[in-house]
Formats: structure tokens, C-alpha cells, sequence
């Protein structure tokens, strides 16, 4: 599911798709299985959480009690306290940020279905039993448990409570246990950002500490201050990795499709942080020295200073999600060369989540759209498979030169992958190097964002995000909104010399947009994606641009 934000950055609440559970009819089935090791390469954060290393795991974390003490991050808080970091812990709560309850969300009737059809709808339902799926228990399910929890496992050794927080803190700021101390002592702030762990996703360092080896836990805090090791820390559990899998397998069961877009998902984070900084920034105008002149450290302040931080997130999380899903899809057929389980699943191949999902849940009507904007249009031929539409769109590639500082797009390694994902006969054996090596190429490009985004610049990139002639699928589309809202918030503090009805006018066409990205009521994933709403979708693409090309010439922005 995708929560499609408005396009301020302040209004966290957004309309939001309706998401119910659909009736869902189908699920393959699987068998549950301790992972193994895998074949599958260690380029890209490979992280092996065997049972083996559980107990290792296991006393790495202190569970977010840890942090909850009122001295700590618990004075007490509620929904309209001042973010700080004495009340973190108690916001967490309080704000009901959903990563509080991923947990619970487990022990929901949903998610019992999910799991109960995963495994072949095992034991079948008879006629008087009203919810047969009740005895199923997601909540001790690796297969679950290794998003939904800070530990893959519930076995005897772990405690209810490491569990029972969810996606805790240390979730995303690292295993505690090591830093715990110290970071209560004078002496931590003072170590500036050597108190922090970068997390990067090709060196596998996010998972040095839960290797079976047991490699020395760092003493660190994992870094979301930085905004590429933020995105790394995320993509774990929002694109997937090796031993944690959203497949189209537990989709078919009703799990919710990942779409995930940094930017968006941390204009939905409820902040438990002073972000005061970020809604300060707003305030500064051009006129003003830029904020990313006033903390030229990335590593040392706060991100959201900087005038143009949204559109170093989208960036920083376009990069993060190709990875993993480079990554993920290694895994994948790596696990299916060998028949082993990845994330614990059964193998599936080939693996359709990796697809558009509307190239095969579609109406075939006439005329076509999909005819015309693939086979006409000269993309596909006839029956071929689009594969990597969400974590490999065309925009990436348009704009990758523009927002990158190393400008070399793998556009040669992404097609070869899509050659060899493009039928339903592809090869694993065959797949596997090619998705290694596009991984591989990924990993070779700096993070860094370019620095200079000036207004003008931000116009030109907008327009190239605008283009109506490559919305070729829903992905596409809400990819090219996603970055849209992203740019305008840049623009806005960036330029600093817009009137609120200025303003207006980009969030009215960009809501319009919204509008028919949104799943109907009913649906969780991609639905009602017509000939009519792409039409629909190109003439307000066109016109937005028409408009940004017009505000641009209007403020001088040349
Ligand atoms: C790869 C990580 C991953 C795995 C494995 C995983 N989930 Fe999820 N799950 C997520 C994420 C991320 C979301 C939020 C999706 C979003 O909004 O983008 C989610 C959402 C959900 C939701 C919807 C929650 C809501 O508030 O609507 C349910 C139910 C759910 N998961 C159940 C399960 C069950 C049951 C399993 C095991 C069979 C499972 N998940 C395995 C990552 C995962
Ligand atoms: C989903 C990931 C996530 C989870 C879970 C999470 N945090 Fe955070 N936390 C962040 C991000 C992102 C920031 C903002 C960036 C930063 O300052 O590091 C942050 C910032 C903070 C800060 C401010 C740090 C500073 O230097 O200003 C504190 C304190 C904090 N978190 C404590 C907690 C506590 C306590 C919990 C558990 C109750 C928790 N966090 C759970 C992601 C998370
Ligand atoms: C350990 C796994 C994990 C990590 C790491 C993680 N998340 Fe999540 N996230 C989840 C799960 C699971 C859910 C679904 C929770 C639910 O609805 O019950 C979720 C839900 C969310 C949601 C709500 C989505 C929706 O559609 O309602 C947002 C926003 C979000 N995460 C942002 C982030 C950001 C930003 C980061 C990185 C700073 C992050 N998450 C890191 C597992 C994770
Ligand atoms: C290559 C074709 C193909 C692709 C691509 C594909 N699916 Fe499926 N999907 C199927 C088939 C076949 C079934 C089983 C059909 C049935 O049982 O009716 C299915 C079943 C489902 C179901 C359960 C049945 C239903 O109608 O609700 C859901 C939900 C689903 N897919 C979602 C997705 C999503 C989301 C994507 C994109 C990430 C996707 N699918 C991509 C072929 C595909």
C-alpha cells in the first residue's frame, strides 16, 4: 500500500487510501522453515540471522524499556507535547506511530489470514467454524517477525518484551546493548558523529552486528541523521532483503504491496524528534544565507536545515530502494537456483512481485492501453513481462544525471536484468549474476546528492519529472508524483518567494494527480487503473508542466 501524501511538508495526516482487506481468494503455498545460508551473494547487505545466531542476537538488544525510563526518553507526553528528546519514547506511543504497533498488528484476524493462507489454507475450514484461520500464529512466525519485530524469531530464549514493542527503537537506531552505557554518559555527545554507525548497505555493515559470527557489536548507534544511512535503515524492512520478503506469494495472501518512497514515508513518520528545525527552515527565503551554507556537516546536523533536504531524500531513497531491490532479486533467484527459502519463504519463481502488477491484473478491453504505450510505443513486444517498473522507472533514469553527483546511471546492467526477468521462463541461474552485478553497479555510485539546487535548477528537473509522454503504468505515474511533491517543497523553501496562492496553485494540480493514483476503496494494492485515468493523467501532467514552465518564466528562475 502507499499512502499518498499532500504536499506540505508540515501535514503528516494525508488523505489517505482507504486500505481494508479485500477478499482475497489465493494464496501458493508454503512451508515454513527455519532460513538457511544461501547461495545467494553477500554484496549487498546480506545479512544471515540463522537460528544459531539467535542467542547472539538475542543479547544485543535491550528492548525499547531500555530507553524508556522518565529520565531517559519517557516524561510523559501527549499528542500535542513538543517533540524532544526527553520524550521520545512516550510520543512513540502516544502518537501511535505505526512502527509501535507492527507487533499487534500481527496478532489482528488479517494478518492470521495471511499466514493461514500462505500455507495452503492448513487446517481447512468446516461449516460451522467461522474464522478458521484463528489458530495460526503469525505473531511467532519468523516469516513475519523479522519486519514486524526488532528479532526474526520467538523462540523460548526471547523474551515477550523484545518482541512485544514492534518495530522499536533500536529497530533503526541499532542494537543497544553495546552503546547503552556510554550513550548514558557525559562523555556521549562529545564523541560527535563517532557516536554514530554509518549504515552502509554495500559494505553490509548494517549487519555486522547480527552476523552468525557475531562480529563485535560497534559500541554505535546506527546514523539516521544522515540521510543515506536513514534510507538504508528503512529499506531493510520497506523494499526487503535477504530473510525478509514481501512476495507476491504473502500479497496473494493480502499482505499490502511495498511501495516505498523515502520522502513520502518520512513526510508520514510521526516525528518523536525535535523537528523544529524543519518546520524552521521553512522560513528561510533566498534572500537568507541557504541553510545548507549554515551546517555544511551532514553528519553532524540535522538534514531537515537544509532548504532543499527533500529532494536529497527522494534521492537518497531512490538509491537505497534499487539496491535492496537489486539485492532482493539476487536473493530471490538465488534461492530458487537452489530451492532454498529465502526470508524463510518457499521459493517462488519466477518471482511476480518483481512485475508490474497491472501487466497481468488488468481487464482486457479495447482499445488498450498497455498496447499503446508498450508495444506501440516500440518498449515491449507482445507478451513480454515489464519488469522493475517501481524500483527501476523511467524517471530514475531521466533524472539520475541531474540529482547525483556520480552521474553513471547502470542503464546497461538494468536492461540486461530486464532481458532476463522478461518471461515467465526466466532463468534464475541466469538472473542471479545479472541482478549481482547491477547491485554491484548501484553500490559503485556515490550517495552523494549534488549541492547545488537553486531554483531555476529545481524548475528544469520538475519539468523533466513532468513529462506525459513516459507514463507507461500506474508505477510510473505515482513515481513521477511522489518526486513532483518532493520537488515542490524544495522549490518552496528553496525559492522562498512564493505567495501562499502561488503555492496553491502547484498543491491543487498535484492533489488532482493524487486523486487518481489512489487505490479505491476496498484495495491495498494498485486498482482502477484505466484507459481513461492514464488519458486523464497525461492532460494533467502536461498542464502542470505548462505551469511550472510558466512560474518559472514569471519569477525570473532562468
Ligand atoms: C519485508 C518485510 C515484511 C515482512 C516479511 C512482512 N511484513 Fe507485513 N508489512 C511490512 C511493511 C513495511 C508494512 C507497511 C506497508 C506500507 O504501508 O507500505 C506491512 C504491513 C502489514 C499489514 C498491514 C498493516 C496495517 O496497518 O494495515 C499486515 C496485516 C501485515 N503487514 C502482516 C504481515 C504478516 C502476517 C506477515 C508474515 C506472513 C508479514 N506482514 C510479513 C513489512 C513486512
Ligand atoms: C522507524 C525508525 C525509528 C524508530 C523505530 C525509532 N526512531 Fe528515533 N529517530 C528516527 C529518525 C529518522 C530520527 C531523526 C533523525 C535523527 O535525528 O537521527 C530519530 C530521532 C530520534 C531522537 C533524536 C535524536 C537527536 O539526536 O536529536 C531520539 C532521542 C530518538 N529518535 C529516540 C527514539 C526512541 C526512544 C525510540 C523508541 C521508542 C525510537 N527513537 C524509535 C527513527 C526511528
Ligand atoms: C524493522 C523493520 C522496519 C524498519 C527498519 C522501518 N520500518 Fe517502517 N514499517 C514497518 C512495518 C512492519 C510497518 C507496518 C506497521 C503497521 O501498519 O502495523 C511500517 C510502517 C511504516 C509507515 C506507515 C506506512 C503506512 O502506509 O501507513 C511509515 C510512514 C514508515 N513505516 C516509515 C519508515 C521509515 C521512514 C523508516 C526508516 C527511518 C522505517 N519505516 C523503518 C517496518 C519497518
Ligand atoms: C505475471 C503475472 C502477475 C503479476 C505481474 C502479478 N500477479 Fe498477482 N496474481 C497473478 C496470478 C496468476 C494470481 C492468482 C490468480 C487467482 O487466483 O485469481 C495472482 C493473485 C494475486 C492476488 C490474489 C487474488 C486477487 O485477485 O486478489 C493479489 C492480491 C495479487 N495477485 C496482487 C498482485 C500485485 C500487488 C502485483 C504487483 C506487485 C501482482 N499481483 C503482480 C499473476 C500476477
Amino acid at each position: 500500500m502507499i499512502r499518498m501524501r499532500t504536499q506540505f511538508t508540515s501535514c503528516r495526516i494525508v488523505a489517505l487510501l482507504v486500505i481494508i482487506v479485500p477478499a482475497l481468494a489465493v494464496a501458493q503455498s508454503a512451508k515454513t522453515k527455519a532460513p538457511t545460508k544461501s547461495s545467494a551473494s553477500k554484496t549487498v547487505g546480506a545479512s544471515k540471522t540463522g537460528v544459531a545466531s539467535l542467542r547472539d542476537l538475542t543479547s544485543q538488544y535491550v528492548g525499547a524499556g531500555g530507553c524508556a525510563a522518565a529520565a531517559c526518553h519517557g516524561e510523559s507526553a501527549d499528542s500535542k507535547s513538543r517533540p524532544s528528546s526527553k520524550n521520545a519514547y512516550s510520543l512513540w506511543m502516544v502518537l501511535r506511530d505505526p512502527h509501535s504497533i507492527a507487533y499487534s498488528v500481527l496478532k489482528t484476524d488479517a494478518s492470521r489470514r495471511i499466514l493461514w493462507l500462505l500455507d495452503g489454507a492448513n487446517p481447512p475450514p468446516t461449516e460451522e467454524e467461522q474464522k478458521p484461520w484463528r489458530h495460526a500464529a503469525p505473531h511467532r512466525d519468523p516469516r513475519c517477525l523479522t519486519c514486524h519485530s526488532i528479532l526474526p524469531d520467538a523462540s523460548a530464549t526471547v523474551s515477550d518484551h523484545l518482541l512485544a514493542d514492534g518495530v522499536s527503537c533500536e529497530a533503526c537506531h541499532g542494537p543497544a546493548a553495546s552503546w547503552l552505557k556510554p550513550h548514558t554518559t557525559a562523555g556521549w555527545l562529545a564523541l560527535g558523529p563517532n557516536r554514530y554507525q554509518s549504515i552502509d548497505q554495500c559494505a553490509a555493515v548494517a549487519t555486522a552486528n547480527e552476523s552468525k559470527s557475531g562480529a563485535a557489536p560497534s559500541g554505535r548507534m546506527w546514523n539516521t541523521r544522515d540521510i543515506q544511512s536513514r534510507a538504508n535503515v528503512c529499506v531493510r524492512c520497506h523494499v526487503g532483503g535477504p530473510d525478509r520478503d514481501v512476495n507476491h506469494d504473502l500479497i496473494a495472501a493480502g499482505h499490502p504491496r511495498l511501495n516505498f518512497e523515502f520522502a513520502a514515508f518520512m513526510a508520514n513518520l510521526p516525528k518523536h524528534w525535535d523537528d523544529s528545525l524543519a518546520r524552521e527552515a521553512l522560513q528561510y527565503t533566498s534572500a537568507q544565507a541557504a541553510p545548507r551554507e549554515l551546517w555544511p556537516d551532514q553528519s553532524n546536523w540535522p538534514p531537515e536545515k537544509r532548504a532543499d533536504n527533500e529532494i536529497r531524500l527522494w534521492a537518497a531513497g531512490q538509491l537505497a530502494s534499487s539496491r535492496a531491490a537489486a539485492a532482493l532479486l539476487d536473493q530471490r533467484a538465488g534461492a530458487a537456483e537452489n530451492e532454498l527459502p529465502t526470508g524463510a519463504l518457499h521459493p517462488a519463481w519466477p518471482e511476480l512481485s518483481e512485475y508490474d502488477c497491472f501487466a497481468c491484473h488488468h481487464d482486457l478491453s479495447a482499445p488498450s492501453w498497455r498496447q499503446e504505450l508498450s508495444y506501440t510505443a516500440g518498449r515491449r513486444k507482445p507478451g513480454e513481462l515489464p519488469w522493475g517498473t517501481w524500483h527501476f522507472s523511467r524517471l530514475q533514469e531521466d533524472l539520475w544525471p541531474t540529482v547525483l553527483r556520480t552521474p553513471s546511471y547502470p542503464t546497461a546492467e538494468i536492461s540486461d536484468v530486464r532481458g532476463a526477468m522478461a518471461t515467465l521462463g526466466a532463468k534464475p541461474d541466469a538472473v542471479a549474476p545479472r541482478a549481482k552485478t547491477l547491485a554491484e553497479a548501484l553500490c559503485a555510485n556515490s550517495a552523494a546528492v549534488t549541492a547545488d539546487w537553486t531554483a531555476p535548477k529545481i524548475s528544469a528537473a520538475m519539468v523533466q519529472i513532468a513529462d506525459a509522454d513516459k507514463l507507461d503504468s500506474w508505477d510510473e505515474a505515482a513515481q513521477r508524483y511522489l518526486a513532483l511533491v518532493a520537488f515542490a517543497n524544495a522549490y518552496r523553501r528553496v525559492a522562498g518567494n512564493q505567495t501562499p496562492a502561488t503555492h496553491a496553485e502547484m498543491q491543487t494540480r498535484l492533489e488532482a494527480i493524487r486523486k487518481n493514483l489512489n487505490f479505491g476503496p476496498g484495495y491495498r494494492s494498485p486498482a482502477h487503473f484505466s484507459q481513461k485515468t492514464v488519458a486523464t493523467l497525461r492532460e494533467q501532467f502536461s498542464d502542470l508542466r505548462d505551469h511550472i514552465q510558466a512560474r518559472s518564466h514569471e519569477s525570473g528562475d532562468r
